[in-house]
């Protein structure tokens, strides 16, 4: 009996041993694997804003696609930022930490290049997007893709100089406006601000601004910010001017509200085309507004990614994704 019970014992082992054996196998396939699975890690300074989520989704379904087609596989792991710095340095650090071989980081904060500077002490390539840091000089590693918001602010004025009487709808001589805008510390907000009427003075139009105030990229608070404006400046407000299109979807449902009909007694614009928005141009709930090319620069973006991996030197160390003007016409 005990010589029965010592062979079933060793049996046993034997079957545990193989056990272990085998379970270690998938661990060293993954092991070998790895060599042909590049990481990449994403941090996105908020999920939820509508144009960051087209840009995420864009990048996803690039590095998608390239796995569909075999060959190198890309791991790409997206963070929410969550609009937060200190979570954002966190997210950074733990994929440095975890050696991943390429970084994507759209900034929450962009007045500090402390983040970026710790990103390029880590060696690990590095493109930054959407939010630009500035007067910042991008090292071998790094670089940045957005689109230049000089010009996004430029086609918003003009598209308000292409209306009848240039925006000037009760023929007082001056545009009177309010401007609804992005986090003031972003120079998409800076300069669609400045630039959008720079256009119509520099083209000798008189402005006037009723109104100013931050609605941070939100549509609910853009909503709120011009329900404010209109019940404050009534019919003296000519046009709505928005950084971006998430808020002139909320100006859009303040102007129904407030019984003001878009294209006859008020203008608006906005910024990013999203589709919602280039529906409402044209049904002519809002007069026009900007592509922000989400496509053209997720792909751009994930092209550097793949230039920097394999060691490419970036000539063009800020690429600027042209913005395209969108009105009915
Ligand atoms: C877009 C906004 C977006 C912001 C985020 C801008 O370029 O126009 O819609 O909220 O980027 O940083």
């Amino acid at each position: 009996m005990k010589k029965l019970l010592s062979i079933l014992l060793a049996v046993l082992m034997v079957f545990a041993l193989v056990g272990c054996s085998n379970e270690q196998a998938p661990a060293e396939e993954g092991g070998e694997a790895t060599g042909d699975t590049v990481k990449i890690g994403v941090c996105i300074y908020q999920f939820d804003d509508n144009f960051m989520t087209l840009f995420r989704n864009n990048i996803q379904a690039y590095f998608d696609d390239l796995n569909s087609k075999g060959g190198t596989q890309y791991e790409v792991t997206i963070v929410d930022g969550a609009n937060d710095a200190a979570t954002q340095t966190e997210q950074v650090n733990t994929f440095i930490s975890q050696g991943v071989d390429a970084l994507i980081v759209n900034l929450v904060q962009t007045t500090s290049d402390a983040l970026a500077k710790a990103i390029e002490d880590s060696g690990i390539p590095c493109v930054f997007i959407n939010r630009e840091i500035a007067d910042y000089q991008y090292s071998a590693k790094t670089c940045y893709v957005g689109a230049d918001a000089r010009d996004s602010g430029t086609y918003q004025g003009q598209i308000i100089f292409d209306q009848p009487e240039h925006g000037d709808l009760n023929g007082d001589g001056k545009v009177s406006y309010i401007m609804i805008m992005g986090d003031p510390e972003n120079s998409d907000a800076k300069n669609r601000t400045e630039y959008s009427i720079k256009y119509l003075t520099d083209n000798g139009v008189e402005v006037e601004c009723l109104y100013q105030e931050t609605g941070n990229w939100d549509q609910a608070k853009g909503q709120e910010l011009v329900a404010s404006a209109l019940a404050s400046n009534g019919d003296a407000i000519e046009v709505v001017f928005c950084n971006n299109d998430a808020m002139a979807i909320g100006a859009a449902q303040a102007i129904e509200a407030a019984g003001r009909t878009v294209g006859k007694d008020i203008y608006l614009v906005g910024v990013d085309a999203l589709a919602e928005c280039v529906e409402m141009v044209n049904a002519g709930t809002m007069t026009g507004t900007v592509l922000n090319d989400a496509d053209g620069q997720a792909a751009a973006c994930c092209d550097t990614v793949l230039k920097l991996l394999a060691g490419e030197e970036i000539a063009n160390k800020v690429n600027y994704v042209p913005y395209v003007m969108v009105t009915a016409e």
